[in-house]
């Protein structure tokens, strides 16, 4: 593979947009190609960015000999198809999250690009963030002590227009798959997986989550409470706390943007601790690292692994499982 990575872009939606505007932050990287379902949304998203090709179909930009990687940013639902059309056609992929509806939909994937061997890797942006290192760096190094619990809020009403995505159930739409996905990461990375789950949901009209509570409990005594929301406005701030010292990752805490408090002991008094933000919005972390992963040939991440995925996926479908959230494709 030459120097320049070449990315194609699949759907071209809100979050393509951001990813499109960070790409141009990535050394070695050019956004190559554009495939939208409309002939007009390609072309106005190829001009803006700019792609040197557009395509008003999925398969042809699959099928482009220029692409070297495809990020796939359609709906969650529409996952597993896109990821499947990628890695038929030997291409690289990004796959936004949630990276399936359930499991074996994630497993299928996974296994599909080890028998093609390209690589493969979720869009979990926030584990190549910054504050996100700081965070597991904190709590490796003993500075909070033993982390005895994880309190996470991720909440927002939902703006008209209201995408589509967000309540309809063949899209996996509701709140655990789109922003409480982000609480079970955190918690999943500050205390591994949970012994136990307890998870109850507010349906929503369409019988998807509208609120989503969900509560990990360990064998060590260790607790993590997550609870997200389209019905209210939240703080979205996660609290990391262990016997020496808590941290609070503020509004928006898994962006590049949050700020990393540190509270030691019992005292109210915080220090701010550093965090080098390189600008953008922070999807140029994940997409450099996707970069030097196929320069080095690469088929899997050893950051964001395939392994990282499935246990993310499958605690996603435990608390599906407790809280009654169903979705027409876990019958298939
Ligand atoms: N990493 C992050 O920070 C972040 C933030 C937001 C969303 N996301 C993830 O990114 C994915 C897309 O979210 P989004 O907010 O960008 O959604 P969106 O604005 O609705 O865009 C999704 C795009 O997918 C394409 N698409 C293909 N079939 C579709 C269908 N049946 N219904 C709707 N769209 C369809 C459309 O593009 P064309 O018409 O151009 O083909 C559409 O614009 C989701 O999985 C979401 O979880 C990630």
């Amino acid at each position: 593979m030459d120097k320049q990575i070449r990315w194609g872009i699949l759907g071209a939606g809100r979050i393509a947009q951001k990813f499109a505007s960070d790409l141009k932050l990535v050394e070695d990287a050019e956004l190559f190609a554009v495939a939208s379902r409309g002939k007009a949304n390609a072309a106005t998203f190829a001009a803006l960015y700019p792609a040197a090709r557009q395509y008003d179909n999925y398969e042809s930009l699959v099928q482009d000999p220029g692409v070297d990687v495809v990020y796939i940013a359609t709906p969650h639902g529409l996952h597993y198809e896109h990821t499947m059309l990628c890695v038929q056609h030997g291409k690289a992929v990004l796959c936004e999250k949630a990276f399936a509806l359930h499991a074996r939909q994630a497993k299928e994937m996974i296994s599909a690009a080890q028998r093609q061997k390209v690589f493969l890797m979720e869009a979990l942006w926030s584990k190549f963030i910054p504050s996100w290192q700081t965070m597991m760096e904190m709590i490796g190094n003993g500075k909070l002590g033993e982390i005895k619990n994880v309190l996470i809020n991720f909440g927002f009403i939902p703006q008209a227009p209201v995408a589509d995505r967000l309540y309809n159930p063949a899209l996996g739409g509701g709140t655990l798959l789109d922003i409480g996905i982000y609480n079970v990461f955190y918690a999943l990375s500050a205390l591994g997986k949970p012994d136990h789950i307890e998870a109850r949901m507010t349906p929503a009209a369409t019988g998807v989550d509208e609120q989503c509570a969900v509560l990990f409990r360990y064998n060590n005594g260790a607790m993590a409470q997550l609870f997200s929301s389209y019905s209210t406005h939240l703080a979205t701030e996660a609290g990391i706390s262990g016997n020496k010292g808590r941290l609070r990752l503020t509004h928006r805490f898994y962006t590049p943007e949050t700020t990393v408090e540190f509270y030691p002991g019992r005292a109210d008094t915080k220090t701010i601790v550093p965090v080098q933000h390189t600008g953008g919005w922070g999807y140029h972390y994940e997409a450099g690292h996707v970069g030097e992963c196929l320069r080095r040939g690469l088929t899997e991440s050893p950051v964001m692994t395939h392994a990282d995925t499935l246990m993310l996926m499958e605690t996603l479908d435990e608390i599906r499982r407790k809280a009654g959230i169903c979705y027409p494709a876990d019958e298939a």
